[in-house]
């Protein structure tokens, strides 16, 4: 509840200060910085628009330059409700970049209480003032240790909008008990004690934490006493193989490490609009130019090419003399220095390039011989220029030639022929191939306005094909090795014809990646439907939340049952569509199937993934048992899987089932004295499909019957359901829930680039 409460302050505040942005905007510009402004704090410059002193700094660029027990320190100011403040290292004025001090997180062994310590598990937050954004490029989370699990997730606003994370350990391949110290190497950061993993964009605040469920690292206290995690800046940090195994790497900075972070002027979108405001446009030096934002709204200054200073100040542009240092910029004759540019040309009585050195030659040729090369030169060049012509025609005819064999190529290559002879032999599926052509005008090559969504495996767009309306999937390239075996499930799951599995239509395989076909289901998601019900706009009543699951654990079941088994691997709310009458329809399969025995980077989600998958690397189907019991748990209790700032759902229930507490983790909307018998019963299947490990959890078929049993009995059925109406689902539009993955997470795992864990998603709230 604190923490809640904490959220809701930071939001006040947050409002309060965007109110406080925009009445700056169109507001006159801060007087200049008057000339008794310092220009540093304990050794650190401070140029306008920054500054420390009143009257010193542009809105939001305010600092504040502390006496610490160290000498004077600069800070940048704390967000009210944060749980600390960012010390800054260095400003870099042109690059619109800072650095700061960012504190690493530690998870270590206690000797007093035999257990594993963490010093900030969940709950501390660090949140940047709203003129800087983390920098996505310049930094990964740096994981370290033996045995260990962390993530990190970011966001905006109170909004967390992305979690990643990875995992390091240093045991033997395929033993986790067996350490094997040799195996870390100095400078890689795969797996191996350390391990890294990317950020999204524009995000301002982050928290990094353990998990401490997953690994237990008492065992391996001698060897590798403490585990730490820290976002930072990539390029500053190197793998050392002690820091696995020792305080090193804490020490070595006293434990913390740089952040780069990216600033701007932010009460406006881009320098487009900023310029319409002349009276508040901060690049005021002339030969100052303006650079929109690369990383959230806004602007910076730079001076033009050719000009240096601060283009933040008036004449803080200054031209640069070229001359006084001509061969660094590489002017070997004579040189000229101009406004913004130099001029550079061989002595008299010489010629040549003289912007190379030794190039400048004495002068051979007299006028007469010169115009007489002019004017051979002038008859070659419109010879060549016809014959150009000609060369550049016939080289559109062959590349014409060359996209048509490839088209074919990539037909060949995808197993097409392959697919035909088996579709000949088992006989028409009512399977189409289609033609590059068809799609490409369906979806107007690709068009953005088509994208309706992004998944794990590829991009989803919506097209009309043969009057139809249909879901493109784009899979992600396919490993060449399982050419054969994506093939044979191509043909398998176009004929899964099971009303609670999306239909797969048809593929084209004359592309890079194949586009596989489906029905198109509207895009409502089980996921959509749980943040209704949680924010009480619409009541589901637990007949229908046991008829989803049960539809949805039938038709997973059903593709275990194949005589070829389809696994899913990414079983979750979100890829639960739900039709009309919110009838469940399993979807983003077909191309998880490729990924899955190549396990060419296979992706889950935090929330969902096994934990024995986690250890395993090996896709079974008690890994969609995993996953589906979670679900079964969200249905039960309204609550999301992981919620920031609280344990895990699974943990919670766990916990709670021990100590005979369900009841109060229950879903209140669905309590009522007599259905309590079957929810009881809900609740002992979803224990047991959270079981590990996995081997003691029920296949998918029994977990699909008991639950049709229980959504049939009579104390559920009393209730009927409510219809929805799309009013329900349109305050989802106003942005407050949005489901787009960043797939772009690079993550190194553990054992080998073919084994690599990524745990990537965005959730809302
Ligand atoms: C700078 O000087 C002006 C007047 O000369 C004074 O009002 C202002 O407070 C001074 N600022 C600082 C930071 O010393
Ligand atoms: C600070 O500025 C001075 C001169 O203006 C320069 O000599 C010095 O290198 C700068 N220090 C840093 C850390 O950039
Ligand atoms: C880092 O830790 C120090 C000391 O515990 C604390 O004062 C500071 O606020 C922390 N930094 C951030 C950014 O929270
Ligand atoms: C500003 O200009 C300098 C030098 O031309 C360049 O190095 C820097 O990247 C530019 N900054 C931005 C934000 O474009
Ligand atoms: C170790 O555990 C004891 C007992 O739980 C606790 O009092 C102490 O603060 C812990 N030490 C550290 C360094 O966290
Ligand atoms: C430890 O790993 C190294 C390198 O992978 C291997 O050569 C060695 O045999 C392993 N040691 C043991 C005891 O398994
Ligand atoms: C890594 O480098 C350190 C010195 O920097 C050295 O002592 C250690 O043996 C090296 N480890 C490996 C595995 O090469
Ligand atoms: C970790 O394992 C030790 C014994 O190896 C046990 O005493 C401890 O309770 C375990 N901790 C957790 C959090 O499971
Ligand atoms: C630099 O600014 C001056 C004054 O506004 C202007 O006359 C000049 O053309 C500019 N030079 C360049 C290279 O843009
Ligand atoms: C288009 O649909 C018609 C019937 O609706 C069907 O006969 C035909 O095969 C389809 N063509 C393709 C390319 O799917
Ligand atoms: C469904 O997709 C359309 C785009 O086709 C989008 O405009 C709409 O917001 C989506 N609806 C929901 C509920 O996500
Ligand atoms: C379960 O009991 C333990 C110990 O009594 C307590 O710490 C924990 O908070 C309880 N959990 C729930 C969910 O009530």
């Amino acid at each position: 509840m604190a923490s809640f409460h904490g959220l809701l302050e930071a939001l006040l505040w947050s409002s309060v200060a965007g109110l406080a942005a925009l009445l700056a905007v169109g507001a006159a510009l801060p007087p200049p910085p008057g000339s008794n402004c310092s220009t540093a704090c304990g050794g650190i410059n401070v140029s306008y628009p920054f500054g420390f002193e009143p009257g010193c700094s542009w809105p939001g660029f305010e600092l504040s330059c502390r006496d610490t027990k160290q000498g004077k320190k600069l800070f940048l100011p704390q967000v009210p409700g944060a749980d600390g403040y960012f010390e800054v290292a260095s400003i870099s004025l042109l690059e619109g970049q800072a650095r700061v001090w960012s504190n690493i997180s530690r998870y270590c062994y206690n000797h007093t209480s035999k257990g594993m310590t963490d010093d900030n598990y969940w709950n501390f937050v660090y949140q940047l003032p709203d003129t800087y954004r983390l920098s996505e490029t310049a930094n990964m989370l740096t994981v370290i240790g033996c045995s260990v699990v962390a993530y990190i997730s970011v966001g905006n606003g109170d909004f967390v909008r992305q979690m990643s994370g990875c995992f390091a350990t240093c045991s033997e391949q395929g033993n986790n008990n067996r350490m094997n110290l040799s195996r870390l190497a100095n400078g890689t950061c795969d797996g191996v004690g350390c391990c890294q993993s990317t950020i999204s964009k524009a995000q301002t605040f982050y928290n990094v934490y353990f998990d401490g469920q997953t690994y237990n690292t008492t065992g391996i206290y001698n060897i590798s006493p403490c585990s730490y995690a820290v976002l930072m800046e990539s390029s500053s940090f190197t793998f050392h193989t002690s820091y696995a195994t020792s305080s090193e790497f804490f020490d070595t900075q006293g434990g913390r490490a740089p952040l780069v972070i990216d600033w701007a002027i932010r009460n406006t979108s881009n320098c487009a609009e900023a310029m319409k405001h002349s009276e508040s446009y901060a690049c005021i030096s002339s030969n100052a130019t303006c650079v929109d934002s690369s990383n959230g709204p806004g602007y910076t200054c730079n001076c033009t090419q050719g000009f240096q200073g601060n283009p933040y100040l008036r004449g803080g542009c200054q031209d640069i003399d070229e001359c006084r240092e001509p061969t660094q910029h590489s002017c070997y004759g004579n040189c000229i220095n101009l406004p913004g540019t130099f001029e550079c040309s061989c002595p008299p009585g010489t010629r040549g390039n003289a912007s190379v050195e030794g190039a400048c030659q004495k002068n051979l040729l007299t006028p007469g011989v010169q115009v007489t090369i002019g004017v051979v030169a002038c008859v070659l060049a419109g010879l060549f220029g016809f014959l150009g012509c000609e060369v550049i025609r016939h080289k559109q005819r062959i590349r014409k030639q060359v996209l048509l064999r490839q088209t074919d190529e990539f037909f060949q290559q995808h197993g097409g022929q392959l697919l035909l002879e088996m579709m000949k032999v088992e006989g028409n599926v009512g399977f189409t191939l289609y033609e590059r052509g068809q799609i490409e005008i369906a979806t107007n090559n690709f068009h953005k306005s088509h994208i309706v969504g992004e998944g794990g495996q590829g991009t989803v767009y919506m097209a009309e094909l043969n009057n139809t309306i249909v879901a493109l999937k784009r899979c992600k390239e396919i490993d060449e090795s399982r050419k054969m075996d994506f093939m044979q499930e191509l043909v398998i799951l176009c004929r899964v014809n099971h009303p609670h599995v999306v239909k797969l239509l048809g593929c084209c395989l004359q592309f890079e990646a194949p586009i596989l076909v489906y029905e198109f289901v509207q895009n409502r998601t089980l996921q959509e439907l749980l943040n209704i019900q949680r924010n009480r706009r619409f009541h589901v009543t637990l007949g229908t939340r046991l008829r989803i699951a049960a539809e949805s654990a039938g038709a997973l079941a059903h593709l275990h049952s194949l005589p070829h088994p389809i696994l899913h691997g990414d079983v979750k709310p979100a890829n639960i569509l739900l039709a009309e009458g919110l009838v469940a329809k399993v979807s983003d399969f077909g191309c998880s199937t490729i990924d899955e025995k190549t396990q060419a980077v296979p992706k889950g989600t935090p929330g969902y993934i096994d934990p024995d998958y986690l250890l395993e690397y090996q896709l079974t189907a008690k890994n969609d048992v995993y996953s589906f019991g979670v679900i079964l748990l969200e249905l039960l209790t309204g609550k999301k899987s992981l919620t920031k700032g609280m344990k895990s759902l699974t943990l919670m229930f766990q916990e709670a089932m021990a100590n005979g507490t369900l009841i109060e983790l229950l879903d209140s909307d669905i309590v009522d004295e007599a259905s309590m018998r079957v929810i009881h019963q809900a609740a002992v299947l979803a224990s047991q499909c959270l079981v590990v490990p996995g081997t003691g959890r029920p296949p998918m078929m029994l977990v699909a019957e008991e639950l049709r049993r229980l959504a049939l009995a009579d104390e559920v059925q009393r209730y009927p359901q409510p219809p929805l109406v799309l009013e329900h689902l349109s305050f989802m539009d106003t942005g407050s829930t949005t489901s787009i993955w960043y797939n772009d997470s690079k993550t190194s795992g553990v054992y080998s680039h073919e084994n690599k864990a990524v745990v990537s998603t965005e959730f809302a709230r």
